[in-house]
């Protein structure tokens, strides 16, 4: 574990393994950079045909220089200096941190070159530096060239700030950053760990370990009490497999049991075959990341439990895994969910609507002032926003605005797509209430419309993550595998609602 402090010292006279300091595009010297006066350390990073593009590093040995008390100056471009904000740190930083984590202590003054919000830009490095140096090598045995690679070092890092920040608010800035990066890491484990080994009951005992440790309330449901319960979807969905379903609930009460929850959700399918509408081979490589959604609220949860906002909050997480075998549901199927509305499976890949729509029943059942899912739901909306970009749906202005904000604060870009009411049609069904797949185009649309036939009149966002919940190429902070995305902004998304009163519940937009 490597501590995180915070000091206002100059920067020359830390006495650590690497000194991390800002350049700007020019190059142009960052904080600290001239402090130290015994190199010209511009010109040197200028010598090497560095410009200061974000992510440019040179690092520069402590021979001798005057005045300096780190063993070596690692110099990170910024980029252009008017545009630099926290999102620019965090991915520089990022970017540097599998190299600086191999040594034992560091300081950094990166924070003060995005200085107009000292707490936003302090988040942000800390975050950058935990994100990216993220490891996952639980199955690596050592044995190859490739195999497990040396013991991270890192041990201390020294955040080095402006003598008239609010140094209460910057340590808490530090404190939330290392609380919001592990949880974004334990999402990012989950995801990353092979299918065989996260089982809907792996999954639930997972998270019914995570509620023990920070002290949450947790009920895992059977797949008897599911049958009870009424919960046609998540049991059809898991009719194929020998690994039977589960639904996580869990309850964090921050306020007066009279205020309305926020309620979360996130699709849980432990592998994601097709079922008998089964994918090819390279459609089906990654799948074992179609449980990113319910990995990032049991990681928001876990965030959101140990900051402890002053809000109420429910989760209903529905796992199951998606396999053909003799008792899985056939294309043209009729499943009867929460609530009692039915639904025609005529692809049994679209599967992942069927078990969010019992989870999106039972928490509107419990007359949330809000329902925030996430899912790795379609393949159509990495069609249409790429890999990287969290597709964004609701019935309620307000609370797109407010999840939208959040996720530009945090680096974890999301765009609105329509919930298109003329396309409902497309949806329709000549045997039960609804269907499940629509037509060829407009996918994450379509599937989106779904979901909403279960939420009622309560204000709801559903994030379609089926791009970015996992990189087969790593990211500046994010190494290849699971993301955590969007664990970061649904916590900034929670902590911003425990300051303000809630909002009655509202019709439809
Ligand atoms: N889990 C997939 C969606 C997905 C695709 C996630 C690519 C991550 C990367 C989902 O269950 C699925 O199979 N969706 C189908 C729906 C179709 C059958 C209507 C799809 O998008 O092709
Ligand atoms: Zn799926
Ligand atoms: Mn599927």
């Amino acid at each position: 574990m490597t501590a995180f402090t915070y000091r206002s010292d100059p920067p020359a006279q830390v006495r650590v393994d690497v000194l991390v300091l800002p350049i700007f595009e020019g190059p142009e010297a960052g904080p600290g950079v001239k402090d130290v006066r015994g190199a010209d350390l511009v010109r040197l990073y200028e010598e090497a045909g560095l410009k200061g593009k974000r992510g440019e590093t040179l690092t520069v040995p402590n021979v001798d220089i005057d005045g300096l008390a780190a063993r070596s100056v690692l110099l990170l471009g910024l980029g252009k200096k008017e545009k630099v904000d926290a999102n620019t740190l965090r991915r520089a930083i990022g970017r540097a941190a599998p190299q600086i984590a191999k040594r034992k202590s560091v300081a950094t003054t990166l924070p003060q070159a995005a200085g107009r919000n000292a707490e936003d830009a302090v988040q942000a490095t800390v975050e950058g530096i935990v994100l990216g140096s993220y490891r996952f090598d639980s199955y690596k045995s050592g044995k190859t060239e490739n195999g497990a690679p040396e013991e991270p070092a890192l041990e201390s890092v020294v955040v080095l700030g402006s003598p008239r920040w609010n140094t209460r608010a910057v340590k808490q800035a530090i404190a939330r950053a290392e609380i919001v990066s592990d949880a974004a890491c334990f999402a990012r484990d989950l995801v990353n760990t092979p299918a065989k080994d996260c089982t809907p009951a792996n999954l639930a005992e997972h998270a019914r370990k995570m509620a023990k440790e920070v002290g949450l309330e947790v009920k895992i449901w059977t797949e008897k009490e599911l049958e009870k319960g009424g919960f046609g979807g998540i049991l059809g969905v898991g009719r194929g497999s020998v690994n039977p379903p589960r639904l996580i609930e869990l309850k964090y009460e921050g306020a007066a049991a009279s205020q309305p929850p926020i309620a979360l959700t996130g699709k849980g399918v432990s592998f994601d075959s097709g079922g008998l509408s089964l994918k090819d081979a390279t459609n089906m490589e990654w799948m074992k990341d179609d449980m990113g959604g319910a990995a990032s609220i049991l990681g928001t949860m876990k965030a959101i439990a140990r900051l402890k906002p002053k809000v109420n909050i429910i989760v209903a997480i529905p796992s199951a895994e998606n396999m053909p075998g003799g008792h899985a549901i056939h294309p043209g199927d009729v499943l009867r969910h929460r609530g009692g509305k039915t639904s025609e499976v005529l692809n049994t890949d679209a599967e992942g609507r069927l078990i969010l729509a019992d989870a999106l029943a039972y928490l509107a059942e419990r007359k949330p002032r809000v329902i925030i899912d996430t899912a790795t739901l379609t393949g159509a909306c990495v069609v249409a926003l790429g890999e990287d970009i969290t597709g964004v749906f609701g019935n309620d202005r307000g609370l797109i605005r407010d999840v939208v904000a959040a996720s530009e604060a945090t680096g974890e870009p999301m765009w609105e797509l329509p919930l298109w009411e003329d396309y409902k049609p497309l949806i329709e069904s000549g045997v039960a209430d609804i269907r499940n797949i629509g037509r060829r185009w407009g996918g994450a649309i379509t599937a989106a419309l779904f979901l909403a036939e279960f939420v009622g009149d309560t204000p709801w966002v559903h994030l379609d993550i089926a791009g970015p919940a996992f990189t087969d190429k790593g990211g500046d902070f994010t190494p290849k595998g699971g993301t955590g995305v969007p664990v970061r902004t649904l916590v900034r998304y929670v902590l911003g609602q425990a300051t303000k009163p809630a909002r009655p519940a509202r019709a439809r937009a």
